[in-house]
């Protein structure tokens, strides 16, 4: 596949193929999730031992589990007998994965157990297999890394992929401030139980490339949610309380050589928004104060806090509200499979927890009001971007070209002042590029200078 007569971020255009076409679809299957890390989940999931939690990487099923030790596996939910599901819950605890197929047994660290009677383990072991069959061969498949980054669990299959410090480089401040509580404290939040999973009929970049950066669709897209009133101050989607300092600048930041990308307020900090309830607000107030302080005092910058994107398919609602997740997972070209995790501080009283849940829940994910404006976007540019016709003119990338400069505070990113710009998403598609193009990592690592 020539993907540079395809994508052309120098010039702002790309092709519709990209978002279309069962051969690239297949090829980023291949050179993209079975290469780069991905998000599986928060350990807040699986706080105990034999608990897990059934992920998914790119198009497949992942155990992910703590074992017997307290270790967390992550774990190809793929019977290696016969290929069965080994478990088809959404989530639980359980002292071994037992195969509904002919009964092969797994520990939750996916060794395949020893046989305990006929039935046990692998069964017929001695009368049928002779004991001849070398159980250390046969266990379920495990990620060839994995990482818990203050709680997030991200895993790679390539052996070869760069260490996860290198792989994230400086988004490192957005995923620590969504690993953060509202008063910055590292590692203090948990999961509302109950992952969100919906599909949508459009191509997985389409969420991605929206999260990283498009301020551009807001004003008119979320126009109606706006003039409703669904911010939890009951006006706009989200008011916010005055800015605790003088800003500097809304910008898009951006990594031209890893991808990632997210809006930023560099320099200053937007500020919780503002609840009706005066107790609540007086609450956030109290930990906007504490967290400011502890940002200071730790040197951590506090302006990581807008949407973003870690590429390839995880985005995130870094230190603001609703302090969410979203993961696109590829189903086919043209249809995407997507899960939304909501994080909050592991101590919050319960009714403001409960305060919480419903706002996160009319602002995002399958019945948010905002998630259903973005959807609908999604969908529809997908669907009339399919035909014979529509496939042969590229879509436009040229808002903000070669405006973009150096940031002042991260290394290696760029910044575009004027924050309404495709930077950031011109920057992810060159990193898409680069991978659908290079059989290694040495070969991607040599031509951004990185090996
Ligand atoms: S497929 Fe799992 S035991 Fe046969
Ligand atoms: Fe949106």
């Amino acid at each position: 596949m020539n993907d540079r007569h395809l994508v052309d971020p120098d010039n702002g255009v790309i092709s519709r193929e990209i978002f279309v076409s069962d051969e690239v679809f297949d090829e980023e299957l291949e050179r993209i999730f079975a290469r780069t890390w991905l998000f599986l989940g928060h350990e807040s999931q699986i706080p105990t031992t034999g608990d897990f939690f059934n992920s998914r990487m790119g198009t497949e099923s992942v155990l992910l589990t703590r074992d017997t030790d307290g270790e967390i596996h992550a774990l190809l939910n793929s019977c290696r007998h016969r290929g069965m599901k080994v478990c088809r819950y959404d989530e639980g605890n359980t002292h071994d994965f037992v195969c509904p197929y002919h009964g092969w047994s797994y520990s939750t660290d996916g060794t395949l157990v020893a046989t305990a009677g006929e039935l046990f383990g692998v069964p017929h072991y001695r009368a049928g297999y002779g004991g001849n069959l070398d159980r250390s061969q046969w266990g379920l498949v495990p990620t060839a890394q994995l990482v818990n980054h203050h709680g997030l669990i991200f895993a790679t299959w390539d052996p070869e992929a760069p260490p996860f410090d290198t792989y994230i480089g400086g988004f490192r401040h957005w995923l620590d401030n969504l690993a953060a509580s509202t008063a910055g404290e590292r590692g203090r939040v948990k999961v509302f139980r109950g992952v969100q999973k919906w599909r949508i009929r459009s191509n997985w970049k389409f969420v991605s490339e929206n999260f990283l950066g498009d301020n551009y669709h807001g004003p008119t897209s979320h126009s109606s949610v706006d003039a409703v009133g669904i911010g939890p101050g009951g006006k706009h989607a989200a008011t916010r309380h005055g800015d605790n300092k003088r800003p500097r600048s809304v910008a898009s930041t951006s990594f031209p050589d890893l991808g990632h990308g997210g809006v930023t307020t560099a320099g200053y900090a937007w500020g919780y928004p503002s609840f009706a309830e005066p107790e609540i607000d007086a609450f956030f107030q109290r930990r906007w104060r504490q967290r400011l302080e502890r940002l200071e005092a730790e040197g951590r910058p506090i302006g990581a806090f807008g949407p973003s994107t870690l590429f390839p398919s995880m985005s995130l609602h870094a230190g603001g509200f609703p302090r969410a997740l979203i993961v696109a997972h590829p189903v086919g070209p043209t249809e995407t499979e997507v899960w939304r995790w909501y994080l909050i501080d592991d101590d919050l009283p319960a009714e403001v927890e409960s305060w919480l849940r419903h706002w996160y829940l009319r602002y995002s994910g399958p019945a948010g009001l905002v998630e259903q404006d973005d959807m609908e976007n999604w969908d529809y540019a997908t669907e009339a971007s399919t035909g014979t016709i529509a496939r042969r003119y590229p879509y436009n990338y040229q808002l903000g070209l070669h405006m973009a400069t150096p940031s002042e505070d991260l290394d290696d990113a760029v910044e575009s002042s004027y924050f309404m710009t495709e930077e950031n998403a011109r920057n992810y598609y060159r990193r898409w590029s680069s991978l659908m193009s290079s059989t290694s990592w040495a070969e991607i690592e040599e031509r951004t200078g990185r090996r």
